[in-house]
């Protein structure tokens, strides 16, 4: 790739209202892009499923991210054990999908693992002098359940808990999420149409901004008040706050005691996002997007709802398809001769034109990667 020919300024501060944004190059470097695999998603919380799929031992699901492959499974003592998803014999994968098995047995030459990831069998190896079965033992993974519902899996064994780095956003979603107790996850989808032909960057900076809503998203601004959409930081997350201006239209006030349609887009550094809607009162969507190279970002998401409730038609407009197009037009810009680096806009007041998320999005990107 020969478009990075300028010098390259970066100037992307800790003050939101003086911080430029990162520069284009940031997003066209191939080398930044194998950076930030390696300081970014290898080292931060990943969110695997839903921890209704582990209820009995030997239950586990399996979750992939990049070139990487995890196992995380229920013990035998009710624990949650992670692995990395691969024999330490030859190499060959152990598990997909989910599903329950008594002892983790590989495909390729059956050694066996128990729950715990001790090797417990691999033929021929008694006739082997000096062959240690503790050094063979299944690799861990760090794992932790957040908000009692949400398995997140961290490659990083020196990584800060998740609880601790974002115990607050646990609170925040119980707190806000109407009914949170009761969801289960009903289904895994595709989250837009496709994968987009963009940096993953570009796709979490647009949702981490509902500045361009009224120009992009006509359908949605004229649905909810954007003069009372609130944006709000807390270091590793951020979160998105609106409120439909007519709430009296919701089919759901009297029926479940929603007292307004309420928006709530959630975003956990790097790529995680929650989000959940009073119009659809039982629904929340954990959604993960995620780069399959350097230009294009596939997204899947997991639907909580309350089981046995149907999912009424959603009365906002939705906007991933805008979206779509607006973020490719952005990659397309970034690696104009023309373009820098933006400037943010800034509310003190924290309303709908700031973009106080995606300078912390950023300050999170130039720290991880010691830019
Ligand atoms: S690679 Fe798994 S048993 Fe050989
Ligand atoms: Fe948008």
């Amino acid at each position: 790739m020969d478009t990075i020919v300028k010098p390259r300024r970066l100037a992307v501060t800790g003050d939101p209202s003086y911080s430029h944004s990162l520069p284009g190059w940031a997003y066209l470097d191939p080398e930044i892009y194998e950076r930030e695999k390696e300081e970014i998603f290898y080292k931060t919380w990943q969110y695997a499923g839903w921890v209704g799929d582990l209820k009995e031992p030997g239950d586990y699901i399996t979750a992939s991210m990049l070139d990487q492959s995890v196992i995380i499974l229920k013990g035998a003592n009710g624990q949650l054990h992670g692995f990395h998803n691969v024999c330490q014999h030859r190499g060959h994968q152990l598990l997909a999908g989910t599903g329950r098995v008594g002892n983790i047995t590989c495909p390729y030459h059956a050694w066996t693992y128990q729950l715990d990831g001790t090797l417990r069998t691999a033929r021929g190896a008694e006739k082997l002098e000096r062959f240690n079965a503790a050094q063979f033992h299944l690799k861990p993974v760090r794992v932790e359940v957040f908000c009692e519902k949400f398995v997140f899996y961290n490659l990083d064994n020196g990584a800060k808990p998740l609880g601790e780095l974002a115990g607050d956003l646990a609170e925040d979603i119980r707190k806000e999420t109407y009914r949170f107790g009761l969801l289960d996850r009903q289904e895994r989808k595709r989250f837009g149409a496709r994968e987009v032909n963009a940096n993953w960057k570009i796709v979490m900076d647009n949702f981490q901004e509902c500045y361009h809503c009224r120009a992009a998203h006509p359908g949605f601004s004229a649905y909810y008040n954007m003069a009372t959409y609130k944006v709000e930081t807390h270091g590793y997350w951020s979160c998105q706050r609106g409120e439909a201006r007519n709430h009296t239209k919701s089919a759901f006030t009297e029926e479940t005691g929603a007292k307004t349609n309420k928006v709530r887009f959630w975003w956990l550094f790097p790529n995680t996002t929650f989000n959940s809607r009073t119009e659809d009162p039982e629904a929340m969507g954990v959604t993960v997007r995620i780069p399959t190279d350097l230009t294009h970002t596939d997204a899947w998401m997991d639907l909580y709802r309350q089981p046995g409730t149907v999912q009424p038609p959603n009365p906002a407009p939705l906007t991933f398809d805008e979206d779509d197009v607006i973020n490719e037009a952005v990659q397309r810009g970034l690696a104009s001769k023309g373009y820098d680096s933006g400037r943010f806009i800034y509310d003190p007041e924290h309303l709908e034109t700031t973009e106080e998320a995606v300078h912390i999005f950023h300050k999170l990107i130039v720290e991880a990667l010691k830019l």
